[in-house]
């Protein structure tokens, strides 16, 4: 395990429970000791919850098979399977990879957990690019199932087969998906949040009135307090990379919002404001109101479920357009929106429920407003088209 911060120390957790021997490597010293903190923590509290007699002590038991290693080559010397999970900057992957090929033993699979990086263009910093495959784990690790296993342009499919079997073999649940911006999740739920700060923008609603249309929805969150969450600057630096990555489409384009918060200092959660004020880690309210200075409207003030169906709407036009780029099979998002992005239900099972045609009829309403994000992608029309 190359780089062990947030991740790094999560899949390190994650190998370590399912028997592995892990070796980690960190450029920058005590970075290791933290994360060795981490895992502890982790182990124990799973421990607990799985009823283990001793916790703290089966914790340090599976710490037996975790080595700190000086450099890099130490590191992968020996291994099966390298997975990085350093920096997001590509010239500084590729250099990593091309140091890892060097010291891997050759019949070795070397992984990136990237989220916004290519997987292909990482590859081509090696000379047997056919065993470079992408491991994209979701935040935290040891908790959410899923992981996007990503095929780039030269992975021989040993490699892939075998690094989805190894996170299989974990208690993962191993998805795969071609090497698209945003693989799936990242790109298809984008609109959980960029629609829901569209609406905001334009002084169509309420911080609080979104969320709650989303919850009543099924979601297990509302969109904003996702975000205070998981960090706005975390999910505007996602929002960018897919923006750039997919060669700028405005349905992707960060929200000034967003923007102006993180500029501001306030990231959510652990700034003790965001869309949300904190006061000891409980939400008292929404922080400020947010117009368009410019006075674009929607219209008309959306109710609670043409809050929720808009949301859904752009989302379910995402997968068909990912599916029509072949990024993924139709299942395989469905499984993963519910399983990497917490969704109640699959955006091709609730296109089929509500009605395919039905479906293209409420996005062509929408796309006066915004052609982007609704104008219904091709095999939608195609579906409906055959379904008349
Ligand atoms: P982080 O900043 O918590 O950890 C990165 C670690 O890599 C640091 O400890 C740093 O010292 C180390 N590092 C940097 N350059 C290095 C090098 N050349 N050699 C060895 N170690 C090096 O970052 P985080 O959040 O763990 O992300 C790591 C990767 O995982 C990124 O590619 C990120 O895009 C991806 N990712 C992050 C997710 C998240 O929610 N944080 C989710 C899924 C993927």
């Amino acid at each position: 395990m190359i780089g062990a911060g947030t991740m790094g120390a999560g899949i390190a957790q994650v190998a370590l429970e399912g028997g592995w021997r892990v070796a980690l490597h960190d450029a920058v010293p005590g970075a290791t000791d933290r994360a060795i903190d981490l895992i502890r923590q982790g182990l124990t509290r799973r421990a607990e919850k799985a009823g283990r007699a001793d916790p703290a002590r089966s914790a340090t038991d599976a710490l037996l098979a975790l080595d700190v290693r000086p450099s890099v080559a130490r590191a992968v010397e020996g291994a099966h399977l390298a997975i990085e999970a350093i920096v997001e900057d590509l010239e500084i992957k590729r250099r990593l990879f091309a140091d890892l090929d060097d010291a891997a033993r050759p019949d070795a699979i070397l992984a990136t957990n990237t989220s916004a990086l290519s997987v292909s263009r990482i590859a081509e910093a090696v000379r047997r690019p056919e065993r470079v495959v992408g491991l994209h784990f979701f935040n935290p690790a040891p908790v959410l199932p899923l992981v996007e296993v990503v095929a780039g342009r030269a992975s021989a499919p040993w490699a892939v087969e075998r690094a989805a079997g190894i996170v299989d073999g974990w208690g993962k649940t191993a998805i795969r998906v071609a090497d698209a911006p945003g693989f799936i999740v990242n790109r298809v739920n984008r609109p959980f949040t960029l629609e829901p700060l569209r609406l905001l923008r334009a002084g169509a609603t309420t911080i609080e009135a979104i969320d709650e249309a989303i919850v009543s929805a099924g979601f297990p969150m509302g969109p904003f307090a996702l975000m205070d969450l998981i960090g706005i600057d975390v999910n505007l630096a996602a929002a960018r990379g897919l923006f750039e990555a997919s060669g700028r489409p405005p349905r992707f384009r960060p929200s000034p919002i967003q923007e102006e918060l993180v500029a501001a200092g306030k990231l959510g959660r652990k700034s003790g404001e965001g869309f949300y004020r904190y006061v000891d880690g409980k939400a008292t309210g929404p922080a400020q109101r947010f117009i368009d200075r410019d006075g674009r409207g929607i219209g008309a003030q959306p109710g609670p479920s043409s809050i929720a169906e808009r949301v859904v709407l752009a989302i379910v036009n995402e997968a068909y357009r990912a599916v029509g780029e072949g990024v993924a099979s139709e299942p395989d998002i469905d499984r993963a929106m519910q399983l990497g992005a917490n969704h109640p239900f699959g955006p091709f099972e609730w296109a089929r429920r509500t009605g395919v045609h039905e479906v293209t009829v409420m996005l062509d309403a929408l796309s006066d407003e915004d052609a982007d994000t609704f104008r219904p992608a091709l095999p939608l029309l195609r579906e409906a088209k055959a379904g008349l």
